[in-house]
């Protein structure tokens, strides 16, 4: 299973039409895949000083990251980096959620590009021992339109995301312990 994250509680974000245009394409290629959605389940600010593990969204999202085999994090580029809906997510989960996992990042900007949110977003992957994916997604300023069958209008951008997900599912493949395949 591959569970989609989109960091962002926007009405009509962009982000969020990626990540459900990846979420449809995966299915389409016999990849189950689940969306997480943090703008109608929203999670309470993390602390250290309390714990969670009551809170109905933040154990579905735990469990939905323990189980899944690769991962997609999408965010808006907000002031260079990641997005604190996003960056909080992740501080909610357990260590070793993401170890040895592969992580797809997508991000929506609006100038050209959103690298400075993605590096950022690998660094931190990074250091929940997760596998960042070879490709990532950048979604600029733009091409951000998305056709009513929820596919990006932008044929090269449709074309880049596709491959990106083939090759999020190609090293999930590789990634898994032999015993679950
Ligand atoms: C608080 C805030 C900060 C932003 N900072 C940047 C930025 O640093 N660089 C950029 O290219 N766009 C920036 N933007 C624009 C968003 O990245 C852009 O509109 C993006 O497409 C929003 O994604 P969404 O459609 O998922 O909400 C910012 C927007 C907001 C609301």
């Amino acid at each position: 299973m591959i569970t989609i994250i989109p960091g962002s509680n926007r009405a009509n974000s962009t982000t969020a039409a990626a990540c459900r245009y990846i979420r449809d394409f995966l299915a389409a290629t016999g990849e189950e895949a689940v969306l997480f959605d943090l703008k109608e389940r929203p999670l309470p600010f993390f602390s250290p000083d309390q714990t969670f593990s009551g809170n109905p969204a933040v154990a579905e999202l735990t469990a939905l990251v323990r189980e899944a085999h690769g991962l997609v994090l999408g965010t808006p580029e907000y002031h260079g980096s990641l997005s604190g809906v996003l960056k909080n997510a992740l501080d909610h989960l357990p260590d070793g959620a993401f170890a040895g996992k592969p992580v797809l990042c997508v991000c929506s900007a609006g100038g050209a590009l959103g690298t400075s949110a993605l590096t950022h977003l690998q660094a931190i992957i990074r250091t929940v021992h997760g596998v960042t994916c070879p490709h990532w997604i950048s979604i600029g300023g733009h091409v951000k339109q998305f056709g009513a069958d929820g596919a990006p209008e932008n044929a090269k951008l449709r074309e880049r995301i596709d491959a990106a997900c083939r090759a999020l599912k190609d090293l999930a493949r590789r990634l898994r312990p032999a015993e679950s395949l």
